[in-house]
C-alpha cells in the first residue's frame, strides 16, 4: 500500500473540547467533517487513549473550533502534544464556554461548533463519534488553517495518536 497516497487527503485543523464532571479538556485534530446538512450532523474520529475522548464519551457532548492560519505553534502544542490528564489545558489561554458549559478557545478560533452525540462507532485505536449541531457561529473572518498549511508553513508535525499519522519510515 502507498501510503503516500494519504497525503492527497485535504483536512482542517480543530480544537475539539468536552467536560465531565468539571474537567474540562481539549486536543487538536484534523478528522471534523460535516457529514449531513439537515439537520447538520459532524463526525470526528478520537484516540481512546486521549483524555477527550474519554470526556466526550461520558458526557454525550463536544464542541469543535476550525483554527484560523494565525493559530501559534505554542496553542498547536498545548492542545495537540500535551495530555490533559494532570493538567488544565484551558488555564493560562484566553477561553470562552458554549451552551453545553464546554470550553473553547476564543484566539484565532475561525466558528465554534457545538454538538450533541447521536452516534459511536468503534474503530479500534479510535472513536469516531458522530454529533448533531446545537448552535453554530462564526468567530473570525481570518482565513482557516488546513492539515497542508500547518505542515508547508508552519511545518508542524503529527502525532502518533492522529488518525492521519503515517510513520516517517514509510
Ligand atoms: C496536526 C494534529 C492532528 C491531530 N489529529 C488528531 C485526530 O484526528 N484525532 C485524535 O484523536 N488525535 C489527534 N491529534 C493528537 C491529539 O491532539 C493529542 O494526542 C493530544 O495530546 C490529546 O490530548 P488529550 O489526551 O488531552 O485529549 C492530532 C494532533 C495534531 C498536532
Amino acid at each position: 500500500m502507498d501510503l503516500q497516497a494519504f497525503f492527497t487527503m485535504s483536512y482542517g485543523l480543530y480544537v475539539v473540547s468536552s467536560v465531565f464532571d468539571g474537567k474540562q479538556n481539549g486536543c487538536i485534530v484534523n478528522t471534523v467533517t460535516q457529514v449531513t446538512a439537515e439537520p447538520p450532523k459532524v463526525s470526528v474520529a478520537v484516540h481512546k487513549q486521549n483524555l477527550t475522548a474519554e470526556l466526550i464519551e461520558k458526557s454525550g457532548v463536544f464542541n469543535a473550533v476550525p483554527l484560523t492560519e494565525d493559530a501559534t505553534m505554542q496553542m498547536i502544542g498545548l492542545f495537540g502534544f500535551r495530555e490533559g490528564r494532570g493538567m488544565e489545558k484551558y488555564a493560562n489561554i484566553p477561553f470562552d464556554t458554549d451552551s453545553n458549559g464546554i470550553c473553547y478557545p476564543t484566539q484565532s478560533a475561525a466558528a465554534l461548533f457545538s454538538c450533541k452525540v447521536i452516534d459511536r462507532l468503534d474503530l479500534d485505536t479510535h472513536l469516531l463519534f458522530v454529533g448533531e449541531t446545537v448552535e453554530a457561529r462564526r468567530l473570525s473572518d481570518l482565513p482557516v488553517m488546513t492539515y497542508a498549511y500547518y505542515h508547508a508553513v508552519k511545518k508542524g508535525k503529527t502525532p502518533p495518536k492522529a488518525s492521519s499519522y503515517i510513520p516517517i519510515s514509510k
